[in-house]
């Protein structure tokens, strides 16, 4: 999707994006950067967007591996849905239904979260949720993985997960931070 579209739809939905660009390549290295091929067999990523993020995991995942893609907005999905990889599971649904979805998909857990969802502009209840849920669906030893332009929610995560490693991606544009924590 050319940026001048990602904008446009950041724009109309700032609340819902909570940026006006798309991950650049540094930060989509740094997202996945901790992937691990042999043992993380199922990923979900949250807050596809465009797919900036998506390829990335794709191109680090196991050939046996599958990724549960949260997006909520239709047009963006449409986007990401042009990925032609049949390790892709794709979801225009919210990440706080992502209980109803491993059911459906018969997952009892999962390996690896990445997230990109703009927790900042999202309703606290709703982040706190999200958030919750992502730590109870994960595996002792899985990681959940998360991008932002700001610290501010530094402290949350270390509350929910216990643990916290934060990098600052300096050769992004914008530059930002990935906050990792790993569920003991
Ligand atoms: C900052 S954009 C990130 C896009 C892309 N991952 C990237 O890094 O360029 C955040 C995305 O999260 C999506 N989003 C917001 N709330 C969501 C939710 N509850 N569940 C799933 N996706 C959500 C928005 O629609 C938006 O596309």
């Amino acid at each position: 999707m050319k940026k001048v579209k990602f904008l446009f739809h950041s724009l109309r939905n700032f609340q819902e994006m909570g940026t006006v660009v798309r991950s650049g390549g540094p930060m989509c290295r740094k997202m996945t950067q901790f992937i691990d091929k042999k043992n993380d067999l199922i990923i979900m990523e949250l807050g596809a967007g465009d797919g900036a993020i998506t390829s990335h995991i794709l191109n680090k995942m196991s050939p046996d591996a599958k990724l549960f893609v949260f997006e909520i907005n239709p047009e963006l999905c449409e986007v990401v849905g042009r990925i032609q990889d049949d390790r892709l599971i794709l979801i225009n649904d919210g990440a706080q239904h992502m209980e109803k979805y491993m059911q459906k998909y018969n997952i009892s857990q999962v390996d690896t979260i990445i997230s990109a969802i703009p927790f900042l502009v999202l309703p606290e209840e709703l982040t706190n949720e999200i958030l919750q849920l992502s730590r109870n669906v994960l595996k002792t030893g899985g990681q959940f993985v998360q991008m932002h332009y700001s610290k501010s929610l530094e402290k949350k995560y270390k509350s929910i997960f216990g643990n916290l490693q934060s990098y600052f991606v300096t050769f992004n544009i914008p530059p930002g931070y990935v906050f990792r924590s790993v569920k003991e």
